[in-house]
């Protein structure tokens, strides 16, 4: 039976981290996987989430299963960190195996609602995205969204094509900080957005998987809290594995907005069994840690501390890249480096100029010139500066 396995193609960005680590040069630079690191190249354990591991340590008494849907609390503090405005009575949600398992299940709930939908999808998206539509063989259809002339977005094309997207299709929208290009909507487009999909029925699946990392906490979550406010139905899939710096916790949320309660009961129980049939309860460490810090005032504001150094530190390592690409460059053309959010910044550069920097400049990003501008420190800044120019890109 197993010799009849097919070789499974590898994932483009986990390959990448097999490769760094053969990669026996000095000075070598991994840009590769969305994973933040400090300017030591460490990724830490967030002072928060020790705290909360220490209590959790010295107070639980059993670890007996928790609910299907995972632990009431961690549900209502994500939901709050989220949406803030929570209308509960409309509100289903599912702890999940990280932010993907919250798409996963996202996507099969969507199919046990409607078997007849097909996904509209950002041109680009996070590769992972179509990999778990190909494996469940859900039709997708790209819509345009990055613009490689201006590494922006091409918001009139977006609107054209998102427009196709009929009752009972899912458009995937990613909430903030856009995997992976980091070019993002304004709220005044994103009130576009919920026009359109007013108009068609079309259901959002917000992506939320770098809350905290672009503009804020509170400022990353209002795409979201806009279309939460104006749609009917609403399914949201975020990530605590950036934000609280847990990523192999796997803990992920997935909500489900209903049009009303009696469909949110519906929503929830399917979520709940939608659990039980792929793994039954859903890890719950992450997620009392998460819950652990969001409930308590000084773990939350010392955590929302730590992440606004991380951000900030991102927000100033863009700033230098950019700055020092308007000098090498003599132009003004890298300046979209500064104005991209999140962990990520699409370069623009073609498979050949990524090849290049990898072989000639010990860089690693992913294929379509996605860097983690997490990867890089003060030092290495002007090393990639010079790189990019070298390459010709
Ligand atoms: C990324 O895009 O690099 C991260 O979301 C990690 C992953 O699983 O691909």
């Amino acid at each position: 039976m197993l010799s009849n396995l097919k070789p499974q193609a590898p994932d483009k960005i986990l390959m990448l981290i097999e490769e760094f680590k053969a990669d026996t040069r000095q000075g070598k630079i991994d840009l590769g996987v969305g994973v933040y690191k400090d300017p030591q190249g460490v990724t830490p354990v967030m002072r928060a989430v020790k705290a909360a591991e220490q209590r959790i340590w010295e107070s639980q008494t059993t670890k007996a299963y928790t609910g299907l849907a995972g632990e009431a609390d961690y549900r209502n503090a994500m939901a709050q960190m989220v949406l803030k405005d929570v209308p509960t009575d409309r509100l289903a949600s599912l702890a999940t195996v990280g932010g993907t398992g919250a798409i996963r299940q996202a996507l099969e709930l969507a199919r046990l609602a409607n078997p007849d939908f097909t996904v509209y999808v950002s041109d680009p998206t996070w590769p992972n995205h179509l990999s778990i539509m190909k494996f469940m063989g859900v039709p997708f259809v790209e819509y345009r969204y990055f613009d490689n002339d201006t590494r922006g977005v091409d918001f009139a094309a977006m609107k054209e094509d998102i427009a196709k997207a009929k009752q009972g299709d899912i458009v995937l929208l990613h909430g903030c900080c856009h995997n992976p290009t980091g070019a993002n909507l304004t709220l005044a487009q994103w009130e576009e957005v919920a026009e359109i999909l007013e108009k068609s029925g079309a259901v959002p699946l917000i992506d939320l998987a770098y809350q905290g990392f672009g503009d804020g906490l509170e400022e990353d979550a209002a795409a979201t809290r806009l279309i939460a406010k104006r749609l009917p139905e609403v399914l949201i899939a975020a990530s605590c594995s950036k934000n609280f710096g847990i990523y192999r916790e796997r803990t992920g949320i997935l909500f489900a907005l209903a049009e009303n309660s009696a469909a949110r009961d519906l929503s929830q129980g399917s979520m709940a069994y939608l659990n039980r049939q792929n793994y039954s309860f859903p890890p719950d460490h992450g997620a009392r840690i998460v819950s652990t810090i969001l409930t308590d005032e000084a773990l939350r504001a010392d955590w929302a501390a730590e992440l606004e150094e991380v951000r900030n530190s991102m927000l100033g390592l863009r700033a230098q890249l950019a700055s020092e690409l308007r000098d090498l460059s003599g132009s003004d053309r890298f300046d979209f480096i500064a104005e991209h959010r999140g962990m990520f910044s699409r370069l623009g550069a073609t498979p050949e100029q990524v090849a290049k920097l990898k072989s000639e400049a010990a860089i690693y990003m992913v294929g379509d010139s996605r860097l983690n501008i997490a990867g890089l420190n003060k030092d290495t800044v002007p090393v990639l500066a010079r790189a990019i120019i070298d390459a010709g890109i």
